[in-house]
């Protein structure tokens, strides 16, 4: 049975009546809106744990941007209505005021993971990710946590903190989940007009044309042709296009820089901000 819990004290003392009976705790966190690829992490987390906690909390503290966190889809019935097929055995919906009683004044330091692509140009994004997952991982104790390298930033962050922090969490990356014609599920997704959606899928396919490019190009020539295919398009932005270290997230200059490449891209897709990466 799926039991939808909104309180912290009653979502705690249900996991640990799990853990006194040896059982292990999977855990997904999302901000809702969910699709496929929210859905997929729980799927995992279901084969790999006896009992999994969704949760379900947009957190303000990483949006910087009032507007992108005023927009971002709540749909909350078409979540619980979607989950119930799923069956994880906790939804942890909490309130903001229960999270945040008093503002989360703590800084955490990502040495030079948050100096580039997202960190970057989102300032304080990872420093409130890393604020909420911290106090859910605090709350729900897991055993593993499951994160879609959609935001393979996002994951390579997450694991430096639980490290800092000495957490006995295993944190578990899993594949981006695409759409039938290739762009990668997000819930802004939802956010597109119709040409706007119809026109996003040049994003995914410029990346996957860029994979079969190497290393006929050169990573710099690679770069300017990804950057230009996107642009050429009216409805698209390209914020920012990088070629990193999967693990450093350093730049490459050329291909021998790095065994495990990754090209990262954020592209403005009208008011709507799409990322996408790919392993090149
Ligand atoms: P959200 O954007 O809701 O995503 C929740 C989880 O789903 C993240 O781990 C994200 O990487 C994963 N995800 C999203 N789209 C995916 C896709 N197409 N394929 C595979 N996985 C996908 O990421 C967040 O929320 C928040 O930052 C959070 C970690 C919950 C902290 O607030």
């Amino acid at each position: 049975m799926m039991q939808i819990v909104k309180l912290i004290a009653e979502t705690r003392s249900i996991i640990s009546e799990h853990k006194a009976n040896g059982k292990r705790v999977g855990f997904v966190p999302t901000m809702g809106a969910l699709h496929d690829g929210h859905l997929s992490l729980v799927e995992q987390s279901k084969k790999e744990n006896d009992i999994t906690v969704v949760s379900i909390f947009v957190n303000p503290t990483q949006f910087n941007n009032p507007n992108d966190l005023k927009t971002y889809p709540r749909i909350l019935d078409k979540d619980l209505e979607l989950l119930s097929k799923f069956q994880p055995d906790i939804v942890f919906i909490p309130e903001v005021e229960e999270v945040y009683p008093e503002p989360d004044t703590r800084v955490f330091d990502f040495g030079d993971l948050d100096k580039v692509m997202e960190g970057k140009n989102r300032p304080g994004h990872f420093n409130g990710v890393a604020q909420v997952v911290s106090k859910l991982f605090n709350y729900i104790t897991p055993d593993n946590a499951y994160f879609g390298q959609k935001d393979f930033q996002q994951v390579a962050v997450i694991k430096q903190m639980t490290k800092d922090l000495k957490l006995d969490i295993n944190i578990v990356p899993c594949p981006i989940v695409r759409e039938l014609d290739g762009l990668a599920m997000s819930s802004r997704n939802m956010l597109l007009s119709e040409v706007e959606r119809k026109n996003a899928v040049k994003i995914s396919e410029t990346l996957f044309k860029a994979c079969n490019l190497v290393p006929d190009f050169g990573v710099s020539q690679l770069k300017e042709w990804v950057i230009s295919e996107i642009n050429n398009n009216a409805y698209l932005e390209v914020e920012y296009f990088e070629i990193v270290d999967d693990t450093s997230l350093k730049s490459i200059e050329k291909w021998e820089d790095s065994n495990n490449r990754i090209a990262c891209i954020t592209v403005q897709v009208g008011k709507v901000r799409l990322i996408d990466n790919i392993s090149l």
